[in-house]
C-alpha cells in the first residue's frame, strides 16, 4: 500500500479551496494535527524527519480527515532543544530542508485543503542567534545587551544570580559570563530570554510573522506565550518550590498582564488577512480564567487547554475540567481546545495505564475529545495508539529537560511508524534518530489502515463523522444523567438538525445506557440488552439522535 499517494477522501469544507477564504471561522472547531518535524517522516535518509517528508505524507493527513497541521519549529537552530532554540526565524535548518521546501509544503497542503500553522518562538532565541552573539561581544554596558535580560549579580562581588528564579529545565535561570554579568534563560542556558521592552524585539517579531504570512502560513502556535514580559524589577519568587508553581501558581516571570499587549498587536497583524489566520497560545496560567485572557476577542484565537490534558481517566474529574474549560472560554467568546498529548508530555496511552488498558482508555478518550465543543488537537501517533517509549538507552536521550523531568521528553518523540516489519518502519531509509520499538510493527499506519478494529480506523471514522454531523464541532453541550463513572452528554449544533449523544464509561464495570437514535461509532464493540446499550469498561460511544427523542439516560 502506498499511503503517500492515497488521495484525500473526505470532502473539504466548501469555503476552503486552496487559499484561505474570509469569514469561515474555521478555527472554532478545527481538528489540528501536530507534526513534530524531527519524528514525522524523513525524505532524505539522514535519520531525522524533514519538510519534504511531511510533504510526502500530506495525503495521509488529508485522508485521516484533519483540517490543519501545526508543525513544530523547523528554523535554523543548533537543536539544543529540538529546534526551540532558533538562530534565524526566516530560514529553514538544513536538517529539515530549505525555504523552498517550506513554501512547497504550504502550497501542497493548501491544494489538499489543509491549513498550516507554524511555530513561533518569541520568548527566547538560541545563544547562537546573531543578536546574542552581538550582545556577548558588546561588553558589559553595550547597547546590544539590551535586547536580552542582562543584570549584575548579587553578593559582594556579584557572584550570586540577580534573583532566585529557576529554569523550567532545572537549576538557576541565570548564567554568568566571564565579564561578570548574568543573563536570564527561563529554559536552557542556550536559550537566552529576549527583552520585550526593547523596540527592536517587537519590530523583529512583527516582521517575522509577516514573513511567514506572506509565504502562506495560516497561523502561528506561539511558544511560551505567557513568558515574554517579566514583573518589573524582576522580584524574587521567595520560598515557594518553583517547579510546582509552574502552570499552577503565580510567578513573576509568567502570565504578567503586559504580555497581552503583545498578543493584541499580533491579532491586529493577523486580521490584515487575507483569510483568517490564527494565533494559538501555548500559555500556562494559574487559573482557567486567567488563561482565557489570552483568547479575549482582540487577542489570540485559541489557547491550549492543558488542564484537560493533565486530568486523570476519571469521569468526575473529566466532567469538572470540561465544565470549567467551557465556562472560562465561553464568556470571552473563544472556542475551547481539547488536547490529550503533545511533544512535551508522556503519551496518554501510557498515562492512562499503558498496554491494552491504556490503549483502550485512549480510544475512549479520543471519542470523548472529538465530541466536545471547540477545536481538538491530535499529536502525531496518537491516532495509532502509540505508547510512550520508556526504555530508550540513556546515551541516546537528547532532551535538555532530562534533569528536571524524569526520563525527559524523548519517549513521546520516537519516529512515527509508517510501514513494514522492521524499525524504523518506513520513517526513512537512514534509520531513525531515536530507535523504534520492534513491537511497533503492529502499530504502523500500514498495519492499521485496513484493520476495522484499529485505533487508526477509529480516528478516521470519528473525524469523518465529526465533519459530517452538524451537531459536532462548535455548538452546545448538555449534560445528561448517567450511571456512576460515566459521562453522558448531548451535543446540538446551531440548527434544528440531528443531535448527537456521547456516553463514556471510565469505570471498570459495564453499565447500561438507554439507547436512543442510531449508533454512529463506539471505541469497543457494544451490545444491546432490551432498550439499553451495554457499555463495557473504558468505552465511549456516539449516537445520532433527533431533537424529538427524549434525553432520558438515567441509570
Ligand atoms: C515547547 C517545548 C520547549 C519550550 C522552550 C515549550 O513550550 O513546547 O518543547 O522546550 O517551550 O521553548
Amino acid at each position: 500500500m502506498d499511503l503517500s499517494s492515497r488521495p484525500p477522501s473526505p470532502a473539504r469544507p466548501a469555503e476552503f479551496s486552496g487559499s484561505p477564504a474570509a469569514g469561515t471561522r474555521w478555527w472554532r472547531d478545527a481538528v489540528i494535527y501536530q507534526v513534530y518535524v524531527r519524528s514525522f517522516a524523513d525524505a532524505d535518509g539522514d535519520g531525522v524527519g524533514d519538510l519534504a517528508g511531511i510533504r510526502s505524507r500530506l495525503p495521509y493527513l488529508a485522508a485521516l480527515g484533519v483540517d490543519a497541521l501545526w508543525i513544530t519549529p523547523f528554523y535554523e537552530s543548533p537543536m539544543v532543544d529540538g529546534g526551540y532554540d532558533v538562530t534565524d526565524y526566516r530560514s529553514v535548518d538544513p536538517t529539515f530542508g530549505t525555504l523552498a521546501d517550506a513554501v512547497e509544503l504550504i502550497e501542497e497542503a493548501h491544494r489538499l485543503g489543509l491549513r498550516v500553522i507554524v511555530d513561533i518562538v518569541p520568548n527566547h532565541t538560541s545563544d547562537q542567534h546573531v543578536w546574542f552573539q552581538e550582545a556577548l561581544a558588546a561588553g558589559v554596558s553595550g547597547p546590544a545587551r539590551e535586547r536580552y535580560v542582562f543584570r549584575p549579580g548579587r553578593g559582594a562581588s556579584g557572584e550570586l544570580p540577580p534573583n532566585d528564579w529557576e529554569s523550567v529545565f532545572g537549576g538557576p535561570a541565570w548564567t554568568r559570563l566571564p565579564d561578570g554579568q548574568w543573563y536570564l534563560h527561563l529554559f536552557a542556558p542556550q536559550q537566552p530570554d529576549l527583552n520585550w521592552e526593547h523596540p527592536d524585539v517587537r519590530a523583529e517579531f512583527d516582521d517575522v510573522l509577516r514573513f511567514w504570512l506572506d509565504l502562506g502560513a495560516d497561523g502561528f502556535r506561539i511558544d511560551v506565550a505567557h513568558g515574554m514580559v517579566k514583573a518589573a524589577g524582576l522580584p524574587d519568587v521567595g520560598d515557594a518550590p518553583q517547579s510546582r508553581l509552574l502552570g499552577r501558581g503565580k510567578v513573576p516571570y509568567f502570565d504578567q498582564d503586559g504580555v497581552h499587549d503583545i498578543h493584541r498587536g499580533w491579532r491586529r497583524l493577523l486580521a490584515l488577512g487575507p483569510g483568517e489566520r490564527i494565533g494559538v497560545a501555548e500559555a500556562w496560567a494559574p487559573s482557567l480564567d486567567r488563561l482565557a485572557n489570552y483568547v479575549r476577542p482582540d487577542e489570540l484565537h485559541q489557547v491550549f487547554n492543558f488542564d484537560y490534558m493533565r486530568t486523570d481517566w476519571d469521569a468526575a474529574e473529566l466532567r469538572s475540567v470540561i465544565e470549567k474549560s467551557l465556562a472560562s472560554t465561553g464568556p470571552v467568546g473563544a472556542p475551547t481546545t481539547w488536547v490529550l498529548s503533545n511533544h512535551d508530555v508522556q503519551r496518554h496511552v501510557t498515562r492512562y495505564g499503558g498496554d491494552e488498558l491504556g490503549r483502550r482508555r485512549a480510544r475512549a478518550a479520543a471519542l470523548l475529545t472529538l465530541a466536545l465543543p471547540g477545536s481538538a488537537y491530535v499529536y502525531q501517533g496518537e491516532e495509532l495508539g502509540l505508547p510512550e517509549v520508556l526504555d530508550i538507552p540513556a546515551e541516546l536521550l537528547t532532551d535538555p529537560q532530562l534533569e528536571s523531568l524524569k526520563g525527559g521528553r524523548d519517549g513521546c518523540r520516537v519516529p512515527l511508524p509508517w510501514s513494514g516489519n522492521e524499525p524504523p518502519f518506513g520513517f526513512g531509509s537512514g534509520g531513525g534518530w531515536l530507535p523504534s520499538p520492534p513491537e511497533w510493527k503492529s502499530l504502523t499506519v500500514e498495519a492499521q489502515w485496513d484493520d476495522e478494529a484499529s485505533t487508526l480506523t477509529l480516528y478516521r471514522r470519528a473525524l469523518r463523522i465529526r465533519r459530517d454531523h452538524s451537531a459536532l464541532g462548535d455548538g452546545e453541550l448538555h449534560w445528561l444523567d448517567g450511571p456512576p463513572d460515566c459521562l453522558v452528554f448531548e451535543r446540538s449544533g446551531h440548527s434544528d438538525g440531528p443531535r448527537m449523544l456521547c456516553a463514556v464509561n471510565t469505570g471498570d464495570r459495564s453499565v447500561q445506557i438507554p439507547a436512543r437514535g442510531s449508533l454512529l461509532l463506539s471505541s469497543e464493540p457494544i451490545r444491546m440488552e432490551g432498550p439499553n446499550a451495554v457499555l463495557p469498561p473504558d468505552t465511549a460511544a456516539w449516537w445520532s439522535t433527533e431533537p424529538s427523542e427524549e434525553p432520558d439516560t438515567g441509570g
